[in-house]
C-alpha cells in the first residue's frame, strides 16, 4: 500500500486549495471543494473495505452510490489544509442510496464534510449528465464577484454579458456564461437543489452576497474558469463608476466565436453585430 499523501489526487487539492487562499477567495473557512475519484485510482493507497466511520448525508441520491469523494471538512481553513491534510480533508464512498457516506481516509479529528455536501453531491450529478468527465466542484468567497451582486442587477443574461465584456478572453473561457442565484441560506438541500439546477445550464453559479460555485473536469480547469470571472468583476469594479470611452462590442465578440470556434450561449449575444454597445461614452446602467 502506497502512503495517500503522496498520491497525486491528494498533492493537487491541497496545492489548489492553498492558491484559492492566497488569492484571498478563501477567508477563515470559506469554501469547499470536492473532487469524484474512480475506484482503481483509490486501489493502491486504501484498504477500500475499512470504513472509518459512517456519516450521514441527509439526502437520498441514488445515482451516486458507490461513488468515491475527495472533500474539504466543515469549518476547516484552507489555509491550513497543507499542515493537516489527513484532519481538513476526508475520503468518503456514498452507500444506502446516497443517505450514507462511508469515511476511508481524514477527518482524523472526528469532523465530517462541508456543510455545503447537498450542493457538491447535486451538482456533481447535474453537470455529469451535461458532461460526464466532469469530477470537481468548488466553492469560494471571491470579493469581486461577491461586491459585484450588490451593485450589477442579478439577471442572469445581463451580469454574464457584462463579464464578457470586461476580458477579451472571457467569452473564451465561459461561452457557457454565469448563472445567478438570489441570497439564501446557505449549508441547506434547498440551496444544493438550487445550485444543481442552475448547473444544468453553466458551469458558474454566482451565489448573490456569498460567493461562486464552479465545475470542471479537473482542479485547474475549474480554478480557471473562477480566477477568469473573477478577474472580469475587478475590472468591472474599477471601471462601473467611471464614463466608458471605449469597450467591446457584440459584433467583436462574434469574431471571437469565429476566431476560436466558440459558441456563446443562444439568446445572449445580440444577432445584429455592432447593434448593442455604441462605442461613445454611455452609462454603465445602460450597457446590459
Ligand atoms: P464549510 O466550512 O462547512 O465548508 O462552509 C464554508 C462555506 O463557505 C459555506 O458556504
Ligand atoms: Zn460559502
Amino acid at each position: 500500500m502506497q502512503e495517500i499523501l503522496n498520491a497525486p489526487f491528494v498533492a493537487e487539492l491541497i496545492r489548489t486549495l492553498t492558491n484559492m487562499y492566497r488569492h484571498g477567495w478563501d477567508e477563515r473557512n470559506g469554501g469547499n471543494v470536492s473532487v469524484r475519484l474512480d475506484e482503481d485510482a483509490l486501489r493502491d493507497y486504501l484498504d477500500l473495505r475499512a470504513v472509518r466511520r459512517t456519516i450521514p448525508t441527509g439526502f437520498d441520491a441514488p445515482d451516486l452510490d458507490g461513488e468515491y469523494f475527495l472533500i474539504t471538512g466543515t469549518g476547516k481553513y484552507f489555509k491550513n489544509a497543507q499542515y493537516a491534510p489527513d484532519r481538513d480533508l476526508g475520503l468518503v464512498r456514498l452507500a444506502e442510496g446516497g443517505r450514507q457516506a462511508d469515511l476511508l481516509w481524514g477527518f482524523t479529528d472526528g469532523g465530517s464534510f462541508t456543510s455545503e455536501f447537498p450542493a457538491h453531491m447535486m451538482s456533481h450529478l447535474a453537470r455529469r449528465r451535461v458532461d460526464p468527465e466532469t469530477r470537481v466542484v468548488m466553492h469560494c468567497h471571491p470579493g469581486n464577484l461577491l461586491a459585484m451582486t450588490f451593485v450589477h442587477e442579478l439577471d442572469e443574461r445581463a451580469f454574464t454579458r457584462t463579464l464578457w465584456r470586461m476580458c477579451t478572453e472571457c467569452l473564451m473561457v465561459f461561452p457557457d456564461g454565469v448563472n445567478v442565484l438570489p441570497w439564501m441560506v446557505c449549508g441547506t438541500t434547498a440551496i444544493g437543489e438550487a445550485t444543481a439546477r442552475k448547473m444544468e445550464t453553466a458551469r458558474l453559479v454566482v451565489w448573490a452576497h456569498h460567493g461562486i460555485y464552479a465545475s470542471g473536469r479537473d482542479l485547474d480547469e475549474t480554478f480557471g474558469l473562477i480566477e477568469t470571472a473573477e478577474k472580469a468583476a475587478e475590472v468591472y469594479l474599477k471601471i462601473a463608476h467611471l464614463p466608458i470611452c471605449s469597450s467591446i462590442t457584440d459584433s467583436q465578440l462574434h469574431e471571437i466565436e469565429s476566431r476560436f470556434g466558440v459558441k456563446a450561449r443562444p439568446g445572449y449575444l445580440d444577432p445584429a453585430p455592432g447593434s448593442v454597445l455604441p462605442e461613445t461614452v454611455q452609462p454603465m446602467s445602460s450597457w446590459a
